[in-house]
This record gives C-alpha cells, structure tokens and sequence, in this order.
C-alpha cells in the first residue's frame, strides 16, 4: 500500500489512551494489557465491556452482579416502541439504532441524575432489544417480548432473532465476536464520540454521534458491504474472475485494508477460524471457499489481508443473521469501547479542535446583492 498518502490525520496522535494498544510492535492489539487472543478465548463480551469500563477484569460475582444488571436494562420504554413501529420497514438498522439511541436521550436523559455508566449499560443492555423489536414488528406484525432471561447479550440476541435458545457454539461464536468488535483506540467512530464528549456533550449525543459515523462501508458498514461482495459469487472461479476486473477497474474491495495495521489483522484470524467451523458445521459449500478465494486474490495482487469485517460476514451469515443486521451488532459491542473513552474523556477533558490549513480565496471586498453579476455556477 501507498505510504505517501497524506490526509485522514494518518501517523497522527491525537490524544492519549489506556485503553488498547492497536498494531503496536510486539504488543498488537491488547485491551487495557490484555491480548485479544486471550481474552478472544478466555473470556467473555460481559467481562470484557466491564474491564473497559471498570478498569479491571470482574471476580466471578462481580461478573454475575454485572449481567443481571445488563439484563434487567433491557426493557423497550413505550414511547420508544412507538417510534419504532412508527419507523419504516425499508429503514436501514443502522439508521434505526442511531434514532432510537437519541430517543432515549429524550426519555432518560443523563441529566436526570443518572450516571454516565447508567447510561452505557442501559444502551448495552437495549440495543439488541430495539433493534429486534423494530425488525419483528416490520417483519411480522409481532409486538416482540424482549425481556429474556438469557445471561448473555449474544445469546439474548439470538433468542430474539430466532425465537428459540441458540446452540452453545453459536451463542460462542457471536459473544467472541463481540469481543473482537468492543474497542479498537481511536477508530473514526470513537473519536467522533471523544469529540463529543470533549464539548461536555451528554452519553447519548456521543454514541448517537459515533453511530451515525460507524454506519460508512470505509468503517463499520464493511461488513455488510463485504457480504454483498461475497455474495456475487457462485463458486470460487467466479470470484477470481470478479474480484480480477473490480481491481482493474480500480475499485476497493470491502472488508480488507486497515489504516494502522500493516501485516495483518490479529482480529480477522480468529473470526476466520470461526467462521470457517460455522460453516463447515451448516454444510456451506460456497460461502467460506468463496470468502477464501476473495482473500487469496487481495493478498497475490495488492498484498492487502482481510481486516475483521471480511470473515465477520461469514460468521454471522452462518448464524442466520440478515445481512442488514450485520453492522449494528457491531454497535452493541463497540458501545463498551465508545463508553469507555467517553469516560476517558472526561476524566481529563480539554476540547478536542484542530486547526486547518486555509486554501480558500484570498482576503476581498464584499459585493452588494444588487451589483453581483452571475456566477461561474449559474
Ligand atoms: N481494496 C482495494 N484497494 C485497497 C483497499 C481495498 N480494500 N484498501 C486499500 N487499498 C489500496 C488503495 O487503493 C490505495 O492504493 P493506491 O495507493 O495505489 O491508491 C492504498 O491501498 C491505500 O489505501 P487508502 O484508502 O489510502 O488507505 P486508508 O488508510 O486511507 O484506508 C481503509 C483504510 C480501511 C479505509 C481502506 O483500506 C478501505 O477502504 N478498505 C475497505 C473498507 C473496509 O474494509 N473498511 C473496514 C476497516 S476495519
């Protein structure tokens, strides 16, 4: 990849974190010291969202006190199902999560003495509620029951999306996935909510704010666009052919690439394990060869590797999860790391301003209305 490239803030450091380290030689991508392989394998989404937002990882009742705690914030506020139902059918869920989260900016606001961690794990808690609630009732009618008694907010979500108790390897394989999805330092989506937060903005403005940037393919809409990439394809000869004339026609290829990791992307390795198992367990015989195929042509012709959204999109078709869907699920796990800088921020705020060089016209007198001539522009 060109390293000539200016803009983007690229190379730039533009605060400070104790949060993650992202692509740091010997280190790669640890979570407040911990690597994402251990903790990928280790333990799970609940436990990592407390040990971003607390500090450390929970003891065993800690981590019990924490999911009933995120599991008694799941209910829908009735003016809240009233939006939903009021939202169309043929909105984007991306566009749902991030009305829905100011909604409830509206219904329960932070000024009303609750605190910023009230705030963060009533949005952890409800995500996967509002987002199922408007998905059900659009599809079906059905005003959906969203207090179930699931400890995990994977499993939780896949209740509500399947109507029955997932399998244990699919309820692993989500919570995993939120693991590798909850913090990544300061991706585009979590600055924006810093920056927010530096205005000494509320939670909900943040994270509304954070969602609606987390939405773009070049982020977190990658995933969704990786899967209507994958999708084109029947077999793997086909991808080889297709993916060959969109590099000719210089266009990107969703789901590979990353802005700071140069070699590959620690994340992508551990979901491409899992989704090469999900697959093979649902008797795919196109999907994952496919995604393969994909993957050996970006590496033979632009040595350039799959970040997590490429096998992401994999894993959680193998789920049966709607590809629209793919991108806030990124939301429910990324909610732990907004929330966690957003604390960050706070504790030692200055506003976040930058300056710009200016390119625009010289200093000149203003015209009054009556002796403007035409512009270039008409
Ligand atoms: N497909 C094809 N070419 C790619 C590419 C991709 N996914 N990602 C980067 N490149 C190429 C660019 O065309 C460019 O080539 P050039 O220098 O010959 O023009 C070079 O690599 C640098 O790319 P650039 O877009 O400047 O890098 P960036 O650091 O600004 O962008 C991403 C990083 C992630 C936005 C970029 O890799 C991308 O758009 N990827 C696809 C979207 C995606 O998967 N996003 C999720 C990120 S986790």
């Amino acid at each position: 990849m060109s390293t000539t490239r200016t803009g983007g803030l690229e190379g730039i450091v533009a605060g400070q974190t104790a949060l993650s380290t992202v692509g740091k030689e010997g280190v790669g991508l640890t979570y407040r010291g911990y690597s994402i392989e251990d903790l990928a394998e280790h333990a799970g989404f609940e436990e990592v969202a407390w040990l971003l937002l607390r500090g450390e990882l929970p003891t065993a009742a800690e981590l019990e006190g924490y999911q009933t705690r995120l599991r008694e914030r799941r209910g829908l506020p009735g003016p809240l199902r009233d939006i939903l139902e009021r939202l169309p059918a043929t909105a984007h869920p991306m566009d749902v999560l991030r009305t829905g989260c100011s909604a409830l900016g509206c219904l329960e606001p932070e000024e009303d003495g609750r605190s910023a961690l009230d705030v963060i794990d009533r949005l952890l808690g409800l995500f996967p509620s509002m987002l199922c609630y408007w998905h059900q009732f659009h599809a079906t009618g059905e005003r959906l029951d969203v207090e179930t008694d699931d400890r995990t907010i994977a499993g939780h979500f896949l209740r509500l999306l399947h109507g029955r108790p997932p399998e244990e390897t699919a309820r692993r394989a989500l919570d995993v996935s939120l693991t590798l999805y909850a913090e990544h330092e300061f991706n585009a989506s979590t600055f924006t909510a810093r920056i927010a937060a530096s205005t000494l903005a509320d939670v909900y403005s943040a994270i509304t704010a954070a969602i609606g940037t987390l939405r773009g393919p070049l982020h977190g809409g990658a995933n969704e666009a990786a899967f209507a990439l994958i999708e084109e394809f029947a077999d793997p000869e086909a991808a080889e052919q297709g993916v060959m004339e969109k590099l000719r026609r210089k266009e990107k290829i969703m789901g590979f690439g990353h802005r700071v990791y140069r070699h590959t992307d620690p994340r992508s390795t551990i979901i491409q394990r899992w989704a090469e198992r999900l697959g093979r367990e649902t008797g795919d015989t196109r999907f994952y060869p496919v995604s393969v195929r994909i993957d050996e042509v970006m590496r033979r012709e632009k040595k350039i590797f799959t970040n997590l959204d490429f096998y992401s999109a994999g894993a959680y078709h193998f789920l049966g999860i709607p590809a629209p869907l793919f991108t806030p699920l990124f939301v429910f796990a990324r909610t732990a790391g907004w929330g966690a800088h957003i604390l960050e921020q706070r504790a030692n705020n200055r506003l976040i301003r930058p300056d710009a060089d200016y390119v625009g016209s010289p200093p000149r007198p203003f015209v009054p209305l009556a002796k403007r001539t035409a512009s270039a522009g008409g």
